[in-house]
């Protein structure tokens, strides 16, 4: 079965870059062709959502000079990739906390997003700024705030129209969820692999998916239930 929804956490850019001896930027240069391949892949396998977590809340403490390269890289992308995005019918969605980014990369983020919101395809949801913690808290108070009731609470997270992950990867070897996802991972199939984000391509995402395939997921229940 094809999962409705694949979450990426592209990781290991900066090693990538390190182990030819270039600076970390580099490797985050080349980790755009990645989502650009992977982008394509999924909407030719009839993924419907494809959350991609570019840039965590955490990240902000990187040096400045990293901050400002991964900044630039992401206005530059989106320039680049509306285009793509109207070709493939593809639905751009940024999510996380936005208040962080500039004025004018917000600018460009909501001029992208109204651009492809009729748009059928594959929805692409850039996490950007974004926090699990951080998502949940911000639902909390809103939920309280609207004295919603209880079952309603993921209707007030960032994700609301949209489905929890069937799948979530993880490049680089690290076995961690790194404040991603947490309440929307309740359910969710992790997929390890030591590749590096560049390096993640067609052949790479196929495997995942083939991986995915094979697993029975129970939601509680018993195999033979299923
Ligand atoms: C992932 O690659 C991209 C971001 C977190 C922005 P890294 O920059 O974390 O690369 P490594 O993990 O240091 O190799
Ligand atoms: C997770 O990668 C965040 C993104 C991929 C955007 P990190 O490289 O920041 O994660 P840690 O610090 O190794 O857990
Ligand atoms: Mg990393």
């Amino acid at each position: 079965m094809i999962p409705k929804h694949v979450a990426i956490i592209m990781d290991g850019n900066g090693r990538w870059a390190r182990m030819r001896g270039k600076e970390r930027i580099y490797g985050h240069y080349e980790g755009t062709e990645s989502v650009r391949v992977c982008c394509e892949f999924a909407v030719e396998a009839g993924v419907e959502y494809l959350s991609l977590f570019a840039f965590s809340e955490e990240n902000w403490a990187r040096p400045e000079d990293e901050v400002t390269g991964l900044m630039h890289l992401m206005a530059r992308s989106m320039l680049n990739e509306r285009p793509t995005f109207q070709k493939n019918n593809i639905r751009f969605v940024v999510i996380g906390n936005r208040s962080r980014l500039s004025e004018e990369l917000n600018r460009d983020i909501d001029t992208a997003m109204e651009e492809t919101s009729g748009n059928t395809g594959l929805t692409l949801i850039v996490f950007l700024s974004y926090s699990g913690r951080w998502d949940i808290e911000q639902a909390a108070g809103r939920f309280a705030a609207a004295g919603a009731p209880e079952g309603k609470f993921s209707t007030f997270l960032a994700t609301a129209d949209i489905p929890d992950p069937d799948l979530l990867i993880r490049t680089s070897g690290e076995k961690r969820i790194s404040n991603f996802l947490l309440w929307q991972c309740a359910y969710t199939e992790f997929y390890f692999t030591n590749t590096l984000w560049p390096d993640f391509r067609k052949n790479e995402f196929r495997q995942a998916l083939d991986d995915f395939a094979s697993r029975q997921r129970r939601f509680g229940k018993t195999g033979d239930q299923i």
